[in-house]
């Protein structure tokens, strides 16, 4: 089943040069591959539709916050089931509860600055393509 999903490096993961680390583990998945990346600070508008629908929540104002702390490397990544694929590579949300092995468990410790955003389902996959990469066909 191919798909086709949005992954967003968090402004942690630029600032610690964990960028290539990161990248390399969704290139070395067979049959994944980058269709378009970009380095962008995102602006207020962009976050709050990427995130609407968590406004409300208690972390939504830190999140805001953090993800525009500074520039994100957004991906547009390709693959046999990859919307699953990178969230099972990113491990849960909460680093210290992801297993060694996964991007978060590896290299997180914080709630906020776990690394990586990974779209949760073709749907969202749709919506957040969209507004990440409008121009992609
Ligand atoms: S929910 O309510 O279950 O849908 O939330 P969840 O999927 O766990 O998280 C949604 C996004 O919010 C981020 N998050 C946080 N950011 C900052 N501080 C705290 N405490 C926090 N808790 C959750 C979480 O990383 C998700 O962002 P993305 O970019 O999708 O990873």
């Amino acid at each position: 089943m191919t798909q086709r999903t949005l992954v967003l490096l968090k402004p942690d993961a630029v600032r610690r040069g964990l960028v290539g680390e990161i990248i390399g583990r969704i290139e070395r998945k067979a049959g994944w591959s980058i269709s378009a990346l970009e380095l962008r600070t995102l602006d207020q508008e962009t976050l709050e539709q990427h995130y609407g629908e968590h406004k409300g929540k208690p972390f939504y104002e830190p999140l805001v916050e953090f993800m525009a702390s500074g520039p994100v490397v957004a991906l547009v990544v390709d693959g046999e089931r990859v919307i699953e694929g990178v969230r099972a590579l990113s491990g849960p949300t909460d680093p210290i509860a992801a297993a060694p092995g996964s991007i978060r468990g590896d290299f997180g410790s914080i709630v906020r600055e776990n690394l990586i955003h990974a779209s949760d389902s073709e749907e969202s996959a749709i919506r957040e393509l969209k507004i990440f990469f409008p121009g992609l066909s």
